[in-house]
């Protein structure tokens, strides 16, 4: 297998009004192409941090990713919200939905955002909100859907570009303990469907049997769990 995927010596300091935090440095991290890999570590410690670096949602304070062999850093931020875009899917605790915005309609905005017409934008956003088990539920704001259906919504949004790579920080941290199974279950199945590489975020044991690699992140560092 290749790497897709590829941190090179990440760090990253938040400014504080005196000094500065330091979250994490030194951390290199891989992944391969369809492989799936779980992040864990108790609160506070630096995992959407690191999972915001690995999908440039946030730049780093140094070292760098590389993302098929480029170096995403290198890139302006319209470039890089072109990347985001079309390689790569977020899945996020809170969910993140437009409150005002359909199911439907929230599934589709990436697709309307990369440049396809609303009217095709939408026949493929109801194609994969059936594939997420909730076609009928189309028409929906998000208030009126179940914390579990929005998370559906949202993994649906996530995968509507076809990235290639998913990340989900804390999936199934907002949901009860059943609607989270239902939900692992649905981003694997779906991730070896559609061949996808896959970070998650979790605290969920389950999600190890799933995964080829474990790390955990500790005190500023993280490792690799044999
Ligand atoms: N934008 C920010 N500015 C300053 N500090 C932040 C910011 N985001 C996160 N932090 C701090 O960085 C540390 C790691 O946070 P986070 O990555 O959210 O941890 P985790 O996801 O593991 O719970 C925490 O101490 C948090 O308070
Ligand atoms: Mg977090």
């Amino acid at each position: 297998m290749s790497s897709l995927l590829r941190a090179e010596n990440l760090g990253k300091e938040y400014p504080l009004p005196k000094g500065v935090l330091q979250v994490f440095r030194g951390v290199n991290f891989e992944i391969e192409a369809g492989d799936v890999v779980a992040i864990m570590g108790i609160s506070g410690v630096g995992k959407t941090t690191l999972l915001n670096l690995l999908g440039a949602l946030d730049r780093p304070s140094e070292g760098t990713v590389y993302l098929e062999g480029e170096d995403l850093f290198a890139r302006n931020e319209s470039e890089l919200a072109r990347v985001r875009n079309r390689k790569i899917g977020f899945v996020f605790q809170f969910f993140h939905l437009l409150p005002e915005f359909t199911a439907l309609e929230n599934v589709s905005l990436p697709l309307m955002i990369g440049g396809l017409e609303r009217k095709k934008a939408l026949e493929k956003g109801a194609s994969i909100l059936a594939e997420v088990g909730l076609g009928d539920k189309a028409d929906c704001l998000p208030a009126q859907l179940s914390g579990g259906e929005q998370q559906r919504i949202a993994v649906a949004r996530a995968l509507v570009n076809e990235p290639k790579l998913l990340l989900a920080d804390e999936p199934t941290g907002n949901l009860d303990w059943k609607t989270g199974e239902h939900m692992l279950n649905l981003l694997m199945d779906l991730h070896r469907r559609r061949g996808l590489s896959s970070v998650l975020v979790t605290h969920n044991d389950k999600v190890a049997q799933y995964c080829r690699k474990r790390y955990v992140m500790e005190r500023g560092e993280l490792k690799l769990l044999d």
